[in-house]
């Protein structure tokens, strides 16, 4: 659907394409993503066009191709990164490459430009690039300058172009978005027509489109992606039109699927089907340890169980499409975008799954919003405030946040760093995201007092020195001279790990669920891992707050709290350790596996 009022974006490949969109949507003005090489003929009635970044050398690789009337239609233009090369290279500037390469934040004054008006003149900005503008284009002019000598944003305002090496849409680089909405207001002239009610009319139309004459069949954990999304389909389809079906596979939180039940009677979502897959479960992740293979297991075993009710009620395949609460940050961790690498395989996002996408067998009716567009929709629909804003629960549940292990004890890598005598580095590994890349790599325990400024600085110097460690733990509790002869010890997913994984769950969530003093906690999973030297079992705690999980810092606890949590959870004698992840993302996943 094209508007009038559209800003449009040509993707180039950047991992920050997505965000772009999302930062206009926010300004309230409509903006949809194109391939790179779309015809203008097809985006000429919108008010202005971004080029985002990319992966790719201008200088050195073959050039990215694009529809060249973008110049010539006197649309304003916006190019980011690759964007702002092209923009140069089109009008005779010169590139280069290398020598002016700069990474993370630089330090940025900028010029008097309608584009930087009401800015700071000097600004932090968020770099990615190897290229760099050497030399300006006839026409335009240096409205941006970094301690690198090459022209980190330009103009030309007789033809509203502007290149900017930096990137407006990452919240690190400072008053970005008062620029994107000068680009947006002062230079495109959009108006707003774009909020809540536009995007809700918008995904009903679609999943009406998507839909026709078929019935939808979803899976809903009672999370608040699924119920969102179970709202969304029985209001826009109707009720017979909507099968769902909750699978208790025995990896829920306490009382989790009573509760679910329970909540969603409350607000009129009275026909959830009930599946207890207890049993199926534990039996499929017998002997697995590997976090990726337990990710599979359990995403193939909720389409089993789909397919086995289905025939159960007769439900023709041909009548059904199956539905899935995916939000964007699921398919982009799952390597999901032509560039993207796999993080981790979401639930939803196994290979089985990404064929029926393919053959059109799968609904996704909010699979590019991300997590708070999610709230907001919820709230729209009428669903009460404590649903909406539960804590996030991932599709596999504790499935992966019970660490498993073949026994095997992995050579720990050598710490470099200035706080070497206080850390002791684990045997076991978890997942992370560096550089837009998957990690698998140790943790590190700093085993000395601290106080959480200490934390924050020391955490992010440790994975930054050390490539094979991507989270820095806190020694909550445990004997530090155990530290170092404790081992992994082999174990896999069984009833009783679990049990008690779900014991100390419920401890936790009773002491920060609802407190006032933890309400800056976005999600605090608990992690069992099999680590340890006398009960061989130790506990993970990762608060962490964030906006949409794309990136997160680690949260700060008040410390009575926390000595109450490690208090009782010492009182159930059932682990060694008790450690506080102070890792951000990234380098850290939120997950572990
Ligand atoms: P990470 O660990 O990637 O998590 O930082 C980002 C958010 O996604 C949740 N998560 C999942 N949610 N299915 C889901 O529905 C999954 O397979 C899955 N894995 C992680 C995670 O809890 C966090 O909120």
């Amino acid at each position: 659907m094209i508007s009038k009022n559209e800003i449009a974006i040509l993707d180039f490949g950047s991992q920050y394409t997505h965000l772009i969109a999302r930062r206009i949507r926010e300004l309230g003005v409509i903006s949809h993503i194109y391939p790179n090489d779309t015809p203008m003929a097809e985006i000429k009635n919108v008010v202005g066009i971004i080029l985002s970044g990319g992966p790719k050398s201008l200088v050195n690789d073959p050039k990215v191709p694009y529809d060249k009337k973008l110049f010539e239609i006197n649309i304003p233009v916006l190019g980011l990164c690759y964007g702002h090369y092209i923009i140069t290279d089109y009008f005779g500037g010169t590139l280069g490459t290398g020598r002016s390469s700069e990474y993370g934040i630089a330090k940025m004054k900028i010029k008097d430009s309608p584009i930087f008006k009401n800015t700071n003149e000097k600004l932090n900005a968020w770099m990615s690039h190897g290229d760099h503008v050497e030399q300006l284009p006839p026409g335009f002019n240096q409205i941006a300058s970094t301690e690198n000598e090459s022209i980190t944003a330009m103009q030309n305002l007789e033809k509203n172009i502007f290149g900017f090496q930096f990137h407006p849409e990452v919240n690190h680089t400072e008053q970005g978005q008062k620029m994107l909405e000068n680009f947006v207001f002062n230079i495109c002239h959009a108006e707003k027509n774009w909020d809540t009610n536009a995007q809700l009319e918008q995904i009903q139309e679609q999943i009406k489109k998507e839909a026709g004459d078929k019935n939808i069949f979803l899976l809903i954990s009672g999370g608040v992606d699924s119920t969102v999304c179970f709202a969304l389909l029985e209001k826009t389809l109707g009720k017979s039109h909507v099968f769902g079906l909750h699978v208790d596979h025995g990896l829920m939180r306490e009382n989790e699927t009573t509760q679910v039940v329970k909540a969603l009677k409350k607000i009129g979502l009275d026909d959830l089907n009930v599946y207890n897959a207890e049993d199926e479960y534990l039996e499929k992740l017998k002997n697995i340890y590997e976090p990726e293979e337990k990710r599979k297991i359990i995403g193939n075993l909720f389409l089993e169980i789909t397919d086995k009710v289905m025939a159960k009620k007769n439900m023709l395949s041909a009548d059904w499409l199956i539905g899935q609460g995916t939000i964007y940050p699921d398919t982009i961790e799952s390597g999901g975008t032509k560039n993207a690498d796999v993080i981790k395989t979401h639930h939803n996002r196994v290979p089985k799954i990404q064929e029926m996408i393919a053959e059109g067998k799968i609904i996704e009716p909010i699979k590019e919003l991300y997590k708070d567009e999610v709230r907001k929709i919820g709230e729209k629909l009428g669903l009460p405030h404590e649903l909406v804003y539960r804590h996030p629960f991932p599709g596999p549940g504790l499935g992966i946040r019970c660490l498993c292990s073949d026994g095997t004890n992995l050579n720990k890598p050598e710490i470099k760093t200035f706080v070497k005598n206080e850390i002791v580095i684990l045997p076991i590994k978890s997942v992370g995201v560096q550089g837009d890349e998957r990690s698998y790599a140790h943790p590190a325990v700093i085993t000395t007092q601290k106080t959480w400024e200490e934390l924050e600085t020391i955490s992010p110097e440790i994975t930054n020195t050390n490539k094979n460690i991507n989270r820095v733990l806190y020694l909550l509790s445990g004997e530090k001279s155990n530290l170092t002869e404790s081992t992994l010890k082999k174990t896999y997913i069984t009833k009783d790990r679990l049990e008690k994984l779900r014991k100390i769950d419920a401890i936790v969530n009773k002491h920060i669920i609802g407190n006032e003093l933890c309400s800056n906690i976005w999600q605090m999973p608990v992690v069992l891992i099999p680590f340890g030297h006398n009960k061989k079992e130790s506990i993970v705690l990762r608060p962490v707050e964030s906006e949409e999980a794309m990136t997160v810092n680690f949260a700060q606890m008040p410390k009575q709290i926390l000595d109450k949590i490690v208090e009782e959870i010492n009182d159930l004698e059932d682990v060694d350790f008790i450690f506080f992840d102070v890792t951000n993302k990234p380098p850290g996943t939120i997950e572990w596996e």
